[in-house]
């Protein structure tokens, strides 16, 4: 099922999201509608949080750098409870969010990161990533926290960005 994206600045964003106690057929369901979502909305990530559920659940299918053409599926993961166990390096990178449309800022992250997670069936896994996968990581992550990515920017960078994203809503409205 396809799910309605929660968009900024929907308050619900901005919750913590709560841990998962067993990882049941409805979390998978709520895995499933996610994968769904997140392809419709040709998005890399997708967090719990923006589809208005609050368990903490993400799931990512980040293309390889040599990918041409999107190969849908190909790394698709399903995260339940993921944490950062260890973060290295640095990078920037020009991130948008689904839930912030139409706008996109450098940001700085790790460049990589370890997460441990519970996959679908409720196994233990862990995760090293570098390079997008290890900044989309990060970034939905984040999500869980209640953390968009333009809490990433400086004050000023972060008002500009929120001032172009107003406007581009406002043409959304008068949009035929
Ligand atoms: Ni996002």
């Amino acid at each position: 099922m396809i799910l309605e994206i929660v968009k900024y600045p929907d308050p619900f964003l901005k919750s913590e999201a709560v841990k998962v106690d067993s990882v049941d057929d409805s979390v998978r369901k709520l895995i499933d509608d996610m994968v769904e979502t997140m392809y419709y909305a040709r998005g890399i990530g997708l967090a719990s949080l923006q589809v208005r559920d609050p368990r903490r659940v993400v799931v990512l299918d980040v293309p390889d750098e040599d990918e041409k053409e999107r190969e849908k599926g190909k790394n698709l993961m399903a995260l339940v409870n993921p944490e950062i166990v260890y973060s290295e390096g640095e990078t920037i990178y020009e991130e948008g969010c689904l839930s912030l449309p139409g706008v996109t800022a450098d940001v700085e992250r790790a460049a990589k990161v370890r997460v441990k997670a519970l996959d679908r069936d409720g196994k233990q896994i862990e995760i090293e990533a570098e390079g997008l996968l290890a900044i989309a990581l990060q970034h939905e992550l984040d999500h869980l926290n209640g953390i968009l990515f333009i809490d990433r920017l400086s004050r000023l960078k972060r008002e500009l960005v929120k001032r172009k994203y107003k406007k581009s809503l406002e043409t959304e409205e008068r949009a035929i």
